[in-house]
C-alpha cells in the first residue's frame, strides 16, 4: 500500500504523513529533504543554483546527508524550491523516490508531486492545505521558538513566493491529483487533522477492498 501526502509548506503534511506511517506501520519518506539536501550541497560547494547542469552533478548523495539538521533551515527550504524547478534535478531524484514507494509492504511519502508523478497509482492520496496566513503563523511560531526574530510579514512573503514557484514550474508542479482527498487543516488542531487523515485513508482502503 502506498500513501501519498502532498501539499504546500506548513500545511501539516509532514505531521500527517508521520502519523499515518505510525498508524499503518509503514516506512515514511519526507521527499522535501531530498531537495533540501541538494540545496545544502549547492550552498556548501558555492554553486550557482540557476545552472541546472551544476546542480544535477550534486544530486547523487548518500542517505546519511538526510539526517543533517542544517537541511531543516528556512534558507535550505527556499533554495530547495529553486533547485527543484530544474527538470533534470527532478529526474535525478525520481528513481530514489519510486524505489522507496515500491518497497514490499508499502510506504508513506510526503511532498508536492507524490500523487501526481512519483506514485500516480497510490492507493491513498491526500492533498493537505491551509490558508497562507495560517501556514505563515505556524512557521513563524516555529522560527520564534528557535530564537529567530523574523517578522510574520516576512514569513508570509516567503511562503507566498515558495507556493508560487512550486505551483508554476513546468515540471511536476504542486497540484492536487484528480483522485486525491482534500484535507484543509486551517482550523484543525494537530490531533483533529491526524484523526481526519486516518479516517480518510481508512475509507479509501475500505472502498478499494470492495471494488
Ligand atoms: O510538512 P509541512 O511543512 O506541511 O508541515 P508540518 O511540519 O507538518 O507542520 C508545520 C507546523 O504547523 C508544525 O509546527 C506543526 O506542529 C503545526 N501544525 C499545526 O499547528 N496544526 C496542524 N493541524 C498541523 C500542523
Ligand atoms: O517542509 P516544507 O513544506 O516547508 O518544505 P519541503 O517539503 O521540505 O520542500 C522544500 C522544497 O522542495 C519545496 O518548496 C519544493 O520546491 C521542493 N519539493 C518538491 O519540489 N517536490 C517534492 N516532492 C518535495 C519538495
Amino acid at each position: 500500500m502506498i500513501i501519498a501526502v502532498d501539499g504546500p509548506a506548513a500545511s501539516g503534511k509532514g505531521t500527517i504523513a508521520r502519523a499515518l506511517s505510525r498508524h499503518f506501520g509503514l516506512p515514511h519518506l519526507d521527499t522535501g529533504l531530498l531537495y533540501r539536501a541538494v540545496a545544502q550541497r549547492v550552498m556548501a560547494e558555492g554553486l550557482d543554483p540557476t545552472r541546472e547542469a551544476d546542480v544535477v552533478a550534486v544530486c547523487d548523495f548518500e542517505d546519511r546527508l538526510l539526517e543533517d539538521p542544517a537541511l531543516r533551515t528556512d534558507e535550505a527550504g527556499k533554495l530547495a524550491s529553486v533547485v527543484s524547478a530544474h527538470p533534470l534535478v527532478r529526474a535525478a531524484l525520481l528513481q530514489r523516490q519510486r524505489r522507496f514507494a515500491q518497497q514490499p509492504g508499502g510506504a508513506v511519502l510526503d511532498g508536492r508531486d507524490i500523487g501526481t508523478v512519483i506514485a500516480p497509482d497510490a492507493e491513498v492520496k491526500l492533498f493537505v492545505k491551509a490558508t497562507p496566513m495560517i501556514r505563515a503563523q505556524r512557521r513563524h511560531s516555529e522560527l520564534r521558538a528557535h530564537g529567530s526574530k523574523v517578522s510574520l510579514d516576512k514569513v508570509l512573503g516567503d511562503i507566498r513566493a515558495r507556493d508560487d514557484r512550486d505551483a508554476r514550474r513546468t515540471e511536476a508542479p504542486m497540484r492536487q491529483a484528480a483522485d486525491a482527498a482534500l484535507l484543509d487543516t486551517s482550523f484543525l488542531s494537530i490531533d483533529a487533522a491526524v484523526q481526519r487523515a486516518i479516517g480518510l485513508a481508512e475509507a479509501r482502503i475500505a472502498n478499494r477492498a470492495q471494488t
